[in-house]
């Protein structure tokens, strides 16, 4: 192993020395086999691409993988993250809150209801919602006479909230508690699955994800009205879908509200299926790659993982490090420059939501005070971590973090 001192005199590659690597690692990367593959071609080759029976058996699997009673399959994360808001009834009223640190695609939901984003700032050390933020800007609003619907937990890079603490703000205030649950597929929290915790969970099944269906997504629950009102929305309110009408013998159907074509193919939800089973297994190897990535980290002045809490079993979506720029020499933005120029994937999850143009220009993007958020963003980068992921791929993330973060 090459000590610090040979680690600084190595010549960056963005300085013209040569790559840790010559082909670029990325950060997050699907894994299909010939088993995928063949449960497609089976669909291709039968008579429902659409609508069929794959749906059904994908929705039950992952309804019994997450400890849910009904999984509505939809075609992507965000899908799922409208559909959820639809069912809680979302309207132009109404304000939900939602941590800053997560894909705009979980503020964007509440906004396509008509409905308001509160941003929530986060635990620095986990960038996991605060709870404490939660209750304060939850007591504010309701004084102000908002109407708010929600408190939405985003699970962040795998790690489950503080379930505990939001459901009883929840129940305090009697609004609904959902999970934005796209980066927790197979976490816990004491023992119980994401996807069994909150009144509504969204999942994403894009392909950096836990497991995928190319583009895909789900919501999980237990109320039984909710998942009605979801498999309507994703398929156009209709009260009635072609299954509904053929048993029925009539061709007639109402449409109350606004939905949306968001179905799932059976093609997809038949990859979906089969890569669920392989879930376990990629669960142990994304927590093998972190121990790894721990163990290299422990003793790296000036790179510090986010912190894990106890209770709670970890789903790694992504594996990130804070960087102190004053330890390192080099600041966040250096760090990745310098990082794929050494054939490093890296990446930033992310650029707090209220700060985006699309809401920094307007008064829920304005009053958002979120400074954690605002700080750990100057300093957060996230290391490749998927289960096809070699030991020599590790070495070299590692490697490479070892010859950029010890500038000084
Ligand atoms: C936290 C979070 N929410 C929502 C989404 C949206 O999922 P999709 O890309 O499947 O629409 C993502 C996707 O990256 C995400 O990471």
């Amino acid at each position: 192993m090459k000590s610090s001192t040979d680690c600084k005199s190595e010549t960056l590659a963005v300085d013209g020395g040569p790559a840790v690597r010559t082909t670029m690692l990325p950060y997050g990367q699907q894994w299909i086999d010939e088993d995928d593959i063949a449960a497609v071609v089976e669909v291709l080759r039968g008579d429902w691409l659409t609508t069929g029976p794959a749906v059904e058996r994908f929705e039950d699997a992952l309804a019994k993988k997450v400890g849910a009673k009904y999984a509505v399959a939809v075609s992507s994360g965000t899908a799922a993250l409208h559909a959820m808001m639809h069912a809680i009834g979302v309207g132009s009223d109404d304000s939900v809150l939602v941590p800053t640190m997560t894909f705009a695609a979980t503020a964007n939901a509440v906004r396509f209801c008509g409905g308001t984003p509160i941003f929530t700032d986060v635990d620095p050390h986990t960038l996991l919602v605060d709870p404490a933020d939660v209750e304060a800007k939850l007591s504010h609003a309701i004084d102000a006479g908002k109407s708010v619907k929600a408190i939405v937990a985003v699970d962040f890079a795998g790690q489950p909230c503080d379930y505990d603490a939001l459901r009883s703000i929840a129940e305090c205030h009697k609004v609904a508690l959902l999970t934005d649950g796209c980066h927790a597929l197979g976490a816990t929290y004491r023992s119980k699955p994401v996807g069994s915790i909150a009144d509504l969970t969204a999942f994403s099944f894009h392909p950096v994800k836990h497991v995928t269906s190319a583009e895909g997504g789900a919501v999980t629950t237990s109320d039984e009205a909710f998942a009605t009102s979801m498999r309507q929305f994703r398929n156009h309110c209709m009260n009635r879908d072609h299954h509904k009408r053929q048993s029925q013998a009539t061709w007639e159907y109402d449409i109350e509200q606004l939905g949306f074509n968001y179905r799932l193919t059976d093609m997809q939800c038949a990859l979906a299926t089969s890569q669920l089973g392989k879930l376990d297994a990629w669960l142990s190897r994304r927590c093998e790659i972190a121990t790894v990535y721990d163990a290299a980290f422990r003793d790296m002045a000036g790179v510090a993982p986010l912190e894990r809490c106890e209770n709670r079993t970890h789903a790694w979506h992504l594996y990130m490090i804070q960087i102190n720029t004053d330890t390192c020499g080099v600041d966040r933005a250096a760090a990745f420059e310098m990082l794929r120029a050494e054939g490093i994937g890296v990446n930033v999850h992310y650029r707090p939501v209220h700060e985006l143009s699309l809401y920094a220009n307007d008064s829920s993007g304005q009053s958002a005070n979120c400074p954690h958020a605002e700080a750990a963003y100057a300093q957060i980068l996230s290391l490749p971590i998927f289960p096809r992921m070699t030991d020599s791929d590790i070495a070299d993330v590692i490697a490479a973090c070892r010859k950029v973060l010890r500038r000084r």
